[in-house]
């Protein structure tokens, strides 16, 4: 039976066991998907062994991902641009290195959330490694704006910068969070790592367009910080990244099955298991 695997440091508490044992079930695929935990510096060791036991495919996550880029001897587009790699791809003479994190953000937004993102005006808080994945992705869905700001503001700029020559005729720019008063989005986008700390980018009120959606990259049982400061702040919708990390799964599934899962029912399960606790 073909194997994958989700690799990372720690490990235990993935669900992508779990949700592509469901996307498996759903379409019909016959193979395996477990979780191997690597040494903090064992990340190379650990990928080589897999792939000479047999394993086909592997998802990268924390911390491996820069590594993971590093080790494939061919890249996507995506995953060239992001400077990171989620997903690898195992042939007899090539690690084929994709990211999907992005692709499964774009997927969440406008399929399971129906938030289109064409004309729209997107803010993106953060310049870190969860920005840089979904900047080419969300510039592929043409926004009219997309704004990057960052307590760093020197860190959005540069990134801003860096993906210029990609933004067609949607306006990119990066900033500070201090600019963005008096401006109005329809989709403010927190890919920041303050959550994971309790806390929350301080933002100036008054960010939410009529209408606008705030999404949390970062999920758990009922609201984040963030998706409550944005309904206080006058968001309209509010979602978690729980259907971005089901989306991105999916994305890396059809990578190496060649067959797209549907997405919404898995989530929709794996919601009702986490709120069950
Ligand atoms: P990674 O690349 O792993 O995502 P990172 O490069 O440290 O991690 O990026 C984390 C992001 O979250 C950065 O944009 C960081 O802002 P700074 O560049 O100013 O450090 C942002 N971040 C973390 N904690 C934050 C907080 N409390 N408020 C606002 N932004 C925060």
């Amino acid at each position: 039976m073909d194997r994958y695997a989700v690799i990372g440091n720690p490990i235990a508490h993935s669900k992508s066991p779990w949700i592509h044992a469901a996307f498996a079930r759903q379409t019909a695929q016959a193979m395996r998907y477990e979780a191997v935990l690597a040494p903090l510096d064992g990340f190379a060791d650990a990928l080589a062994r897999f792939r000479a036991e047999g394993g086909r495919g592997l998802n990268v996550t924390v911390p491996f991902k820069l590594e993971a880029f590093a080790l494939a001897t061919r890249c996507t587009a995506r995953a060239e641009a992001a400077g990171a790699v989620n997903t690898l791809a195992f042939t007899d003479d090539c690690i084929l290195g994709d990211n999907t994190d992005g692709a499964g953000l774009v997927r969440d937004l406008t399929v399971n959330l129906g938030c289109p993102l064409g004309g729209r005006r997107i803010l993106l808080v953060g310049a870190g490694g969860a920005t840089l994945g979904a900047l080419l992705p969300l510039l592929g869905q043409h926004p009219a704006v997309l704004t990057i700001a960052n307590r760093t503001s020197s860190k959005a700029a540069t990134l801003a910068q860096a993906f210029a020559p990609q933004a067609g005729d949607t306006r990119l720019g990066g900033c500070g969070f201090d600019a963005l008063a008096g401006q109005g989005f329809d989709l403010v986008i927190n890919a920041t790592s303050a959550s994971l700390a309790g806390e929350l980018p301080a933002l100036p009120p008054g960010l939410y367009a009529e209408g606008a959606l705030a999404y949390d990259m970062m999920y758990g049982r009922g609201r984040t910080v963030f998706m409550q400061a944005a309904l206080d702040d006058g968001a309209t919708r509010v979602a978690d990244g729980l259907g971005m990390l089901v989306e991105q799964a999916a994305e890396s599934f059809a990578l190496w099955r060649g067959v797209r899962p549907d997405g919404a029912p898995v989530l929709a399960e794996l919601r009702r298991l986490i709120e069950a606790g």
